[in-house]
């Protein structure tokens, strides 16, 4: 087969990112064809909207809402999927692939949940699959896993991947501002799904961290098992009583590798104000690498946004289209190669914040700490606020090391108590033991 000498590329989905993704390949098209050696030329944008100025122009017949026109262009090479959701994004890239095009997508949806079967199909082709912006927008992450760590066992990956939930927690650190409008703001300025609760519900950054920890330790895509809870529940007074502990609260998504399998957890979590990635706030998004070789390290950037974005879908193109001209071809990587078993939550352990409404009574917390001690849970500082003799007030207990199946057991003793007015709410805690 005669060598290359350019790439074509063709988009579906005119929105965010794929408007981000348009304009850095007409805008950047010198710089990025000087460091390939070769042309990359996008010829065709698909979208049902005809209408909505982007502020991009392209040139007349460019922009059209008939799929085929990149599906079933021969001269097109790499087929950007940027239309998110399940259907008919799963049936496009299918069809793509049978029809022998390379993909890349910013669709961790997609990807976290049918991952498994679409790199099927893209190795059963020798076609490759880019995914590059599906996880931390602009942030190099999977490179950093697939290539520049690929010498070494991975013992965790964690951090913030979700930039809406950071910037509503920073906003309510920083403001005290309530968790609607912040979310609104969040959505008016592009960085939400287009379904908010997967961003506030932890969902989104589940569907991340299972792709994450895919690469990382070899395992089959994993969302179902992946623990998620989101920050709805956080309140203004929670973010309190964290400030006067010495903690920040993030959504920390995590996989770790313990007791022989992995931990693969969502939610919010308490994080001491002094750590790095406390300080990583707004829409920024922050991953920590941990390597039995390398050690730690920190991935730091913006986490979603159109030009972020749309960075890593052109790097994924660029490395694409290097391979296609080299002739050098790689078929999509594997997953799942390793038998890691995932661990149920209840087998985790952590440290705790809890908070409990009780009445205040004398020997109310003697009987709560009389319920953690039972359960094997040892105190490590407690705060009581304000004085409301025989009304409820919150009271807040910071734990040591626990395992979550004691913590459990522990809440649904103590929201029994008669002097406990409200259910306890907890949240886990990272850091060391002090
Ligand atoms: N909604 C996502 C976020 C967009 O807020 O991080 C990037 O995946």
């Amino acid at each position: 087969m005669p060598k290359k000498k350019g790439i074509n590329v063709g988009v579906i989905g005119f929105g965010t990112v794929g408007t981000g993704t348009v304009k850095i390949l007409r805008e950047n098209a010198g710089i990025l064809s000087r460091r390939l050696g070769f042309p990359v030329t996008l010829k065709r944008v698909v979208d049902k909207d005809l209408k909505t100025n982007r502020g991009v122009k392209l040139p007349k017949g460019m922009l059209t809402s008939k799929v085929d026109a990149v599906l079933e262009d021969p001269e097109i090479d790499i087929v950007v999927e940027l239309i998110g959701g399940i259907r008919p994004a799963k049936d496009f890239i299918l069809r793509a692939i049978k029809n022998g095009k390379h993909v890349v997508t910013a669709n961790k949806a997609l990807l976290a949940e049918k991952g498994n079967e679409i790199f099927a199909a893209a190795q059963r082709q020798g076609v490759r699959l880019g995914l590059e912006a599906s996880v931390a927008g602009g942030i190099p992450i999977i490179k950093v896993i697939r290539e520049g760590l690929v010498a070494n066992w991975i013992l965790s990956v964690y951090g913030i991947i979700n930039g809406t939930a950071n910037y509503i927690l920073t906003k309510m650190t920083d403001e005290g501002a309530e968790f609607s409008n912040v979310l609104k703001e969040a959505q008016r300025l592009g960085y939400a799904e287009a379904d908010p609760t997967f961003d506030v519900e932890g969902v989104d950054s589940a569907h991340k961290l299972a792709i994450l920890a895919s690469l990382a330790f070899g395992i089959p895509l994993s969302y179902e098992k992946v623990y998620c809870e989101g920050i709805t529940k956080i309140t203004p007074m929670d973010i309190e009583f964290a400030g006067e502990l010495g903690y920040k609260i993030k959504l920390l998504a995590i996989a770790k590798a313990t007791g022989g399998g992995v931990e693969l957890r969502v939610h919010p979590t308490m994080l001491p104000v002094d750590r790095l990635i406390s300080k990583v706030d707004g829409v920024f998004n922050a991953v920590y690498v941990e390597g039995d070789a390398v050690g730690e390290t920190l991935y730091y950037g913006r986490g979603a946004g159109d030009m972020p974005t749309g960075s890593a879908i052109v790097a994924d193109i660029a490395d694409i289209a290097r391979g296609i001209v080299a002739g050098a071809d790689r078929p999509a990587p594997a997953f799942g190669e390793s038998s890691l078993k995932i661990r149920k939550i209840e087998d985790i352990s952590s440290m705790y914040y809890f908070r409990f409404s009780a009445l205040d009574r004398p020997g109310v917390l003697s009987k709560i700490s009389g319920i953690l001690g039972k359960n094997n849970i040892s105190i490590a500082s407690v705060i009581q606020k304000g004085r409301r003799v025989g009304e409820a007030v919150p009271l807040v207990v910071l734990t040591h090391m626990a395992r979550e199946r004691d913590i459990r057991r522990a809440v649904k003793q103590i929201d029994s108590l008669p002097v406990v007015a409200d259910r306890a709410f907890f949240i886990r805690v990272e850091g060391t033991e002090g």
